[in-house]
């Protein structure tokens, strides 16, 4: 892994303030509700609308083959923000004048969802580390590495641009991105590892989904060749692996071989936005020791999806989801 730089772009300080104000004006018209509130993502939507092309400007399309920038530059003071929440449910409406920016962002870049199973229903979550689920594969886990994986891989409605909103990071703990755009595979390991052949299943963050019963678990491609070049739909930790022939089981590990190769270590800080194509990138994290004293990292994530986006399989239209059901914010 190399520690090689995201591309980043810097926000116009009088923009961050506009934001801010922005994100202020609007959580005092519709009280400090959850990020959930209908009135406050109606209140988004309308503002969203009148960001300044500047603001646009920054928030163009990934452009690179990494698939990914940080957007620097937004007001997060540390003094005001509280202390770390010790949990995502325990988080309530901390920082949530970040959650309204970071909503505000995300609705210029497409249409932010929610999952009626993580984290309440919530369009901003928290990603804390929580007492008792260190060795997890989820946003609460700290001591185990999080694997390389793109976001909420086991759905057809997964998001298309995933942000990760820096509220705190004293230990520059590592956020991890690989491109497969970067990677190097033998033509045969794309070709195989495109076939639908295996599932990924639910991860952990979602209460209901391990136990649907409403059909067997579709098998999916791991690659797929879009218009503009190679997407891919990855999560090892939740794919059955051991089910493969040995030939697709050494393809894969080729491919995340090299997805490790060509990772980047992104040290996140206050202020800083990570925007991820979450068709052309995987994303983990490196293991920390939780501090569970207030101080803790604390990021917010948004997700969304960017309408008559041709990055997938048609095929996926068909699958059941798990009985998961996306929300989105500004459907109709
Ligand atoms: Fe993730």
């Amino acid at each position: 892994m190399t520690t090689g730089a995201a591309p980043v772009r810097q926000l116009d300080p009088a923009d961050a303030v506009e934001l801010r104000g922005t994100a202020e004006k609007i959580l005092a018209a519709v009280g400090r509700g959850t990020s959930a509130a209908p009135q406050l993502l109606a209140r988004v939507a309308e503002s969203a609308d009148g960001l300044p092309p500047s603001v646009r400007r920054q928030l163009r399309p990934a452009d690179t083959d990494d698939g990914l920038f940080v957007l620097r530059g937004l007001d997060v003071d540390d003094t005001e923000l509280g202390p770390t929440p010790a949990g995502w449910a325990a988080a309530g409406d901390s920082g949530a004048v970040h959650d309204v920016v970071l909503l505000l962002l995300a609705t210029a870049m497409g249409d932010p969802i929610a999952w009626e199973g993580q984290q309440g229903g919530r369009f901003v979550h928290n990603i804390v580390p929580a007492p008792g689920h260190e060795g997890e594969q989820t946003g609460a886990g700290s001591a185990v590495l999080l694997s390389p994986h793109t976001e909420d891989a086991f759905h057809p409605g997964r998001a298309h641009l995933l942000m990760l909103s820096c509220m705190r990071n004293h230990d520059r703990v590592a956020t991890t991105a690989a491109g497969v755009r970067r990677v190097r595979l033998a033509a045969a390991d794309v070709e195989l590892l495109s076939r639908p052949l295996l599932p990924i299943l639910p991860d952990d963050a979602y209460a209901g989904a391990r136990h649907f019963d409403g059909g067997p678990p579709p098998a999916v491609p791991t690659l797929y060749r879009a218009e503009d070049g190679l997407t891919l739909r990855f999560d090892p930790a939740y794919t059955p692996l051991a089910d493969a022939t040995p030939a697709h089981r050494a393809a894969y590990r080729r491919l995340e071989a090299e997805l490790a190769r060509v990772s980047v270590a992104v040290r996140l800080a206050p202020g800083d936005v990570l925007v991820l194509d979450n068709d052309l990138v995987v994303h983990g994290r490196v293991p920390f020791q939780a501090r569970y004293d207030g101080t803790d990292r604390w990021l917010k994530r948004a997700s969304l999806r960017v309408p008559a986006r041709r990055t997938r399989p048609l095929a996926e239209a068909s699958e059941h989801g798990y009985g998961q059901a996306a929300i989105e914010a500004h459907a109709g």
